[in-house]
């Protein structure tokens, strides 16, 4: 689609009925704050984005620009022009159509935006229909027409009747915008100024304003927390829907939970209890049930049941199993089927880990790395102590603590004798 419209994305409300500190749009989906989703599919129709904020304008500001680095973002003024008309006054925008988003709707998707510019109509808004319509503008339809919309707090008991609302979402011409804004007051029971005014106004001169009923689904507002964990569910089965189209096998999707910027490639299985977050890449591999995954490349190897790979972490044909913790490490063709914590480690082709290896790799003031080569063999029980490096060929026996390098073909053994003290059970249970 060309990209000759402007977007005005409205995020200055306060969102009290999240009853929290952190502002509404900052509240996150699938690993990313709300606001972020609603410009991310803002950008694939418009070169030209505004961000109307106000509360914690900073804060959310800062957040934004780790992801976009070409949007605008301007201060409502709040004070003296409280709500969403308000938060669209002296906005000058780029093109001569402008959509009119809610940073509060984290499931709108481009495709569902572009069918805005597709039809004639000086103002097109979105309605939904809704067996409960309870919290929404109602929209007064005549003649395939919209006639005017009603808060909810200004509605009567007639008009909340009206299953039509306004999911919060209009395509304006700039004119329009320039035209009416001046005119909208406040007179109204939150004493804000609505951007939904506008229409009736535009509608009184004889504008002409076209509803397009859209999929509830994607227009869905979040305005409470019971919003908010609605909208992760759909989300979720979203990214999981789009995953087994391409070919990966999920047993039990509703059970596991995947990060919305997650790659999983090729022929890879994803069983149950499985979380994968935020930059991780999965290709080829199977991560067995109630494995944690966090910003790692997998490829071509298993992981778990019950395993966590930590931050900075890349398996190449390896297998890890049940209980074995990886942080910040490479790992190619190892196996480490047990209780293990491998962290700032490096371990190479045919290694065997045994269980209940710990590397060492914390001193209580700086991290240091452990260097494994081919063909290790790790005896259970084993701790490694770095910096450290073990070279190819070497055994390390049962229970060593390996402060030293070992090198090339070694076996590396520290055992305390065994001693054997005779008739000690029956003794010492007698008395
Ligand atoms: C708004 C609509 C309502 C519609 C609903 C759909 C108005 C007057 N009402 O109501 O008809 O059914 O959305 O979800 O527009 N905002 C600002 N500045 C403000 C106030 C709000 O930028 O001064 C922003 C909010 O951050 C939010 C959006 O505008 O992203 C909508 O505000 P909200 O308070 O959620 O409006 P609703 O009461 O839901
Ligand atoms: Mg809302």
């Amino acid at each position: 689609m060309k990209k000759d419209n402007s977007v005005i994305i409205l995020a200055a409300g306060k969102g009290t009925r999240m009853k929290s500190s952190l502002p509404k749009v900052l509240h996150k989906i699938s690993g990313f704050e709300m606001l972020y989703f609603s410009i991310k599919e803002a950008k694939k129709l418009s070169d030209d984005i505004t961000v109307v904020l106000y509360h914690q304008a900073d804060l959310i500001k800062d957040r934004m620009i780790e992801y976009f680095d070409d949007i605008n973002f301007v201060i409502q003024d709040h004070e003296n022009y409280p709500g969403t008309g308000g938060a669209v006054m002296n906005i000058k925008t780029k093109h001569d159509k402008v959509l009119v988003l809610n940073g509060d709707m984290p499931l709108i998707e481009a495709e569902e935006l572009e069918k805005f510019f597709q039809i004639d109509s000086d103002i097109v808004m979105s309605v939904i229909e809704l067996e409960d319509s309870s919290g929404y503008g109602r929209v007064l339809i005549k003649d395939k027409e919209v006639q005017k919309i009603i808060e909810e707090k200004d509605a009567s008991l007639e008009e909340k009747q009206i299953k039509t609302v306004n999911a919060g979402i209009y395509l304006f011409s700039n004119s329009v915008l320039d035209k009416y804004l001046p005119k909208l007051s406040n007179d109204n029971a939150q004493g804000e100024y609505y951007l939904t005014d506008v229409v009736e106004l535009a509608k009184n001169d004889g504008y002409k304003i076209a509803p397009l009923f859209v999929k509830e689904e994607n227009f869905k507002g979040v305005n409470s927390k019971l919003d908010l964990s609605s909208a992760e569910e759909i989300m979720q089965r979203r990214i999981k829907e789009r995953f087994m189209k391409e070919g990966v096998i999920f047993r039990l999707p509703d059970t596991t939970y995947i990060d919305a910027d997650v790659v999983i490639e090729g022929e890879s299985i994803i069983e149950n209890g499985v979380t994968l977050l935020k930059g991780c890449k999965i290709i080829d591999s199977h991560i067995k049930a109630n494995s944690v995954i966090e910003d790692s490349q997998i490829i071509s190897s298993s992981i778990g049941p019950l395993a966590r790979v930590r931050p900075g972490s890349k398996l190449y044909k390896t297998h890890i199993g049940n209980f074995v913790e990886v942080k910040k490490s490479n790992l190619t063709g190892v196996k480490a089927g047990h209780l293990s914590y491998l962290g700032d480690s490096e371990i190479d082709e045919g290694t065997n880990i045994g269980a209940g290896t710990i590397t060492c790799n914390y001193d209580g003031k700086r991290k240091y790395k452990t260097k494994i080569g081919k063909n290790v063999f790790i005896g259970s029980d084993t701790q490694i102590v770095a910096p450290v490096t073990i070279d190819d060929n070497v055994m390390v026996a049962a229970g060593t603590t390996v402060n030293k390098d070992v090198k090339k073909g070694s076996l590396a053994i520290s055992r305390v004798d065994l001693k054997m003290v005779e008739g000690f059970f029956e003794k010492f249970f007698k008395e």
